[in-house]
């Protein structure tokens, strides 16, 4: 059954860089055992049901925690989306006069804050990636100044895929004492992300693309010593008598009820991909971008975008036909092939200047865990029809 005005997907999806899609039935089993065996608001009193509710919520912060080499778990806190994550650490931190170095590949959820930031006295440096959106650590490293807080880059664009050098760049900021951010969007579920050995003080995650968790999850780990102003306060159903908020984690930056039944859903994800192995995700990803990559060189007129590499990203891949439209060629691979794709900025502007497609924008394949490689060729004999036209 569908809700009014919606549509039931039955084809090739190919949007796993917006969301994920299908998750995995456990996820959807996990949510609906929530929403009709379990109930309760977590920390909201002492009965049977808030314990369960409590319950779920610390099994989904270890799983996250056993992901992200993360020691002390009470140290990630759930947020609705990254965007949110994101936002309260930039300007849970940033203070004027404070400078703050990032990528030029950066999502607007980075951007836009920080552009709302620059206005009250951030200093904020863009470090130029090349056109397959590829930075160099040391170019990060000379951006530094004697005020420089934060540096703060994406671990894989959602343009073009590339992977960022997230070990260099944590080792660069660990030495020269500025805290170090890593935005997961594109890479949590599929990269290893390792806070320990990456040197990240601060990782933002959204639960409901490759972690395969439903939308309404995400949220961040704080490294200890690490202190952020909140973005809200309010209940937490901790230190009720005073007014005064909770200053530790997570209670600091989880205001009011929590997205509980997403929360499972999200812990049934990342178990999902425990399970299934990191490694194996990636090499299926990769084999998908691989091929997808190879087939669309052959065809007169693409032109793609990213590093060649298909080591060096993500399954993540723009393209072109010539100059055509790419809201027509998204439109066209929906409405007569079936195939799930989302063309124009990708709430990505930066990145698409970085690469040279601002004026055109693109249309992004993006595979995940569960398209085939029937999906891929399928796709491929679309596109090489529609680019014949
Ligand atoms: N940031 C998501 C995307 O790239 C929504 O589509």
């Amino acid at each position: 059954m569908s809700g009014k005005g919606e549509q039931v997907i039955k084809t090739v999806y190919l949007d796993n860089a917006a969301t994920s899609f299908p998750k995995p039935e456990s996820v959807y089993a996990a949510i609906d055992h929530f929403n009709r065996n379990v109930g309760g608001n977590p920390g909201r009193g002492s009965h049977q049901a808030t314990r369960s509710a409590g319950s779920v919520v610390l099994e989904a912060r270890e799983a996250l925690a056993g992901l992200f080499n993360v020691a002390d778990s009470s140290r990630i806190a759930f947020t609705m989306n990254i965007t949110e994550a994101i936002n309260m650490a930039l300007k849970g931190i940033l203070l004027p006069g404070d400078h703050v170095i990032t990528s030029s590949m950066e999502h607007n959820a980075v951007a836009r804050p920080l552009h709302v930031l620059s206005s009250l006295g951030v200093e904020w440096t863009q470090v130029a990636c090349s056109a397959d959106g590829s930075l160099d650590p040391a170019d990060i490293a000379r951006a530094i100044k004697a005020n420089t807080r934060m540096i703060c880059i994406l671990h894989a664009s959602n343009l073009t895929g590339t992977i960022m050098p997230i070990r260099e760049v944590g080792r660069i900021a660990r030495e020269n004492g500025i805290i170090f951010m890593v935005d997961s969007a594109q890479t949590a579920g599929v990269l290893t992300l390792d806070t320990e050995e990456q040197n990240i003080d601060i990782l933002t995650f959204t639960g409901h693309k490759a972690l395969l968790g439903p939308q309404g999850t995400g949220g961040l780990y704080l490294r200890p010593g690490l202190v952020i102003k909140p973005l809200k306060e309010g209940g937490t159903g901790s230190l009720s008598e005073s007014l005064v908020h909770p200053d530790y984690m997570p209670d600091r930056l989880e205001s009011g009820t929590l997205n509980t039944p997403g929360i499972a859903g999200l812990a049934a994800g990342v178990s999902f991909i425990r399970d299934t192995g990191l490694e194996r995700i990636r090499q299926h990803e990769l084999k998908l971008a691989q091929s997808l990559l190879a087939g669309l060189r052959e065809i007169k007129g693409v032109k793609i975008y990213g590093p060649e590499d298909p080591m060096k990203r993500v399954a993540v891949i723009a393209f072109n036909i010539e100059d055509r439209d790419c809201g027509d060629i998204s439109m066209n691979l929906d409405l007569r092939y079936g195939i799930i794709a989302r063309s124009g900025m990708h709430c990505a502007p930066l990145a698409h200047q970085t690469i040279g497609s601002f004026e055109l924008g693109a249309c992004r394949l993006s595979p995940g865990f569960f398209n085939t490689m029937e999906d891929i060729e399928y796709t491929v004999k679309a596109i090489h029809q529609l680019s014949r036209e």
